[in-house]
């Protein structure tokens, strides 16, 4: 078992070291914020993951984790160092590499015996080399350094199992000695490791979530042509993804993308092709149909009433996907304020989100309208004239039709996740909107052969 410390404990680097602890490795987590060291330390995960708080509970009574703001000593006595601090987008849409150069000048300046460092952040293709450099260059004792790549797959939500049920582990390596350090560390993960070049593993996490964003913004292109065509983009996935080349994952339209990787990591891939000379035309294409994706139901909504002005509205999901209160992104920071400039009053719900989100929109007056948020879904409906569902949060999914009926003023909804039946909207009297659907296929809705399939899609 090996003795690791891992820098930054945002999502990242705190799941990978509760995970290294839960299969036996001795973990310490360096972050130099002392209060969330101080919250971990008292058994508080200081953001929102199911799970993961417990896992941190009963590894750090084990002894198998613990947390310092004392990076020389921690980095001093580690194995293996692994870096999984943030990588923030610049404004011009590349990635600042500030906390990463802070981490390998501490790491250079601490470290007295041979060490393997480990970079999970996300970085651009080639930050890697330059790491390893920067790390030597500012060394103080004469000790063998390596830096190796590892970038993370997990999703918000669900980032305990993604990392202890990964589908794969990519590791990026430049000697044998580093390929074999890391294979060991993950050997009881028992998960197919891939073993390829460092820059071939910087390029994989960025190639991978590229390409499952131009996934979602296929299928949001395809499902704006569905509307005008009269088609069903529900049946249209279905059909596609019993092609084991499509696959059924990731073709859900909706909304578009929201959430602290895809929107950064096209960004971060299309500045770096840039610099090359090079444009990527598919990871453009990504970024402006997920831009236009955002505002769709607000256009629609705009030419259906005269005016948001006075009106209330009800907004159900604040955060960027359920379980998560992350709002990175999400589709309610681009609506909400189009909304309030346009006068509506707002009552929001969000089971986790809405803490966060009063941080950036305090209660009361804002702009020409007024924003409130409530504790349940009811409360949001009640007396609105319009509903927008921008998350598909359980108890979201869970309303039942004739609710929205009953309790709005005039049931008009706006559904940017394609939750309901489109019938059985109907049968009650709402108007429902929703995102590529905007006929009711009888047959089908009919003999539930979607709905029995619905499962199969995720
Ligand atoms: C993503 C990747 O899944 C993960 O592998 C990577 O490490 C980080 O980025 P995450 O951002 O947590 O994870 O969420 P994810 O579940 O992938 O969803 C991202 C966004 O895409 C959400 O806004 C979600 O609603 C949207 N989405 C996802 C769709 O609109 N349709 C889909 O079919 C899937």
């Amino acid at each position: 078992m090996y003795k690791i410390a891992v820098a930054g404990t945002g999502y990242v680097g705190l799941v990978a070291g509760v995970c290294f602890a839960e299969v036996g490795h001795k973990v310490i987590c360096v972050d130099i914020d002392e209060k969330k060291v101080d919250l971990m330390k008292s058994g508080i995960v200081p953001f929102y993951e199911p799970g993961l708080e417990d896992l941190m509970i009963k590894n750090y009574a084990a002894g198998r984790i613990d947390f310092t703001t004392d990076y020389m000593q921690a980095y001093r006595e580690a194995d293996t160092i692994f870096i999984g601090v943030g990588t923030p987008e610049r404004e011009d849409g590349s990635a600042n590499l500030s906390y990463i150069a802070n981490v390998a000048r501490q790491i250079a300046e601490s470290i007295i015996k041979d060490c393997l460092i480990v970079v999970k952040s996300t970085v651009p293709v080639g930050t890697n080399d330059k790491v390893e450099q920067f790390i030597k260059d500012f060394l103080v004792n004469d000790v063998r350094v390596e830096v190796a790549s590892n970038p993370e797959f997990l999703a918000q939500g669900s980032a305990v199992n993604d990392t202890l049920n990964a589908e794969r582990i990519i590791i990026g390596t430049e000697s044998n000695w580093a390929e074999q350090v890391l294979k060991s560390i993950y050997k009881p993960y028992n998960i197919p490791i891939i073993s390829v070049s460092r820059r071939s593993a910087e390029m994989i996490k960025y190639a991978s979530n590229n390409f499952l964003a131009l996934k979602i913004s296929f299928i949001n292109d395809i499902a704006n042509l569905c509307e005008l065509v009269n088609a069903d983009i529900q049946e249209v996935t279905l059909g596609m993804s019993f092609d084991s080349r499509i696959g059924n994952k990731f073709l859900n339209a909706g909304i578009g993308y929201g959430g602290s990787c895809f929107p950064k990591d096209t960004k971060a891939l299309d500045y770096l092709a840039k610099q090359f000379g090079y444009e990527l035309k598919t990871v453009k294409a990504t970024m402006d149909v997920n831009k236009e994706q955002q505002t769709k139901l607000f256009k629609k909504a705009s030419q259906r009433l005269i005016t948001f002005n006075n009106i209330k509205v009800a907004i159900l999901g604040l955060t960027f996907k359920p379980g998560t209160d992350d709002l990175r992104e999400s589709a309610s920071l681009v609506n909400v304020p189009l909304l309030l400039e346009h006068g509506a009053n707002i009552f929001a719900f969000d089971p986790i989100g809405a803490k966060n989100f009063a941080k950036i929109y305090p209660e009361g007056k804002n702009r020409n309208g007024t924003i409130a948020y409530v504790e349940n879904v009811e409360q949001a409906l009640i007396g609105a004239s319009i509903c927008f569902i921008f998350t598909e949060w359980d108890e979201v999914k869970e309303i039942p039709p004739e609710k929205f009926k009953k309790l709005m003023q005039t049931p008009i909804v706006y559904d940017g996740r394609n939750i309901y039946k489109i019938d059985n909207m109907s049968e009650v009297g709402v108007e429902y909107h929703s995102i590529g659907r905007n006929k009711s296929n009888t047959r089908l809705a009919k003999e539930s052969e979607y709905y029995k399939f619905k499962t199969y899609l995720s």
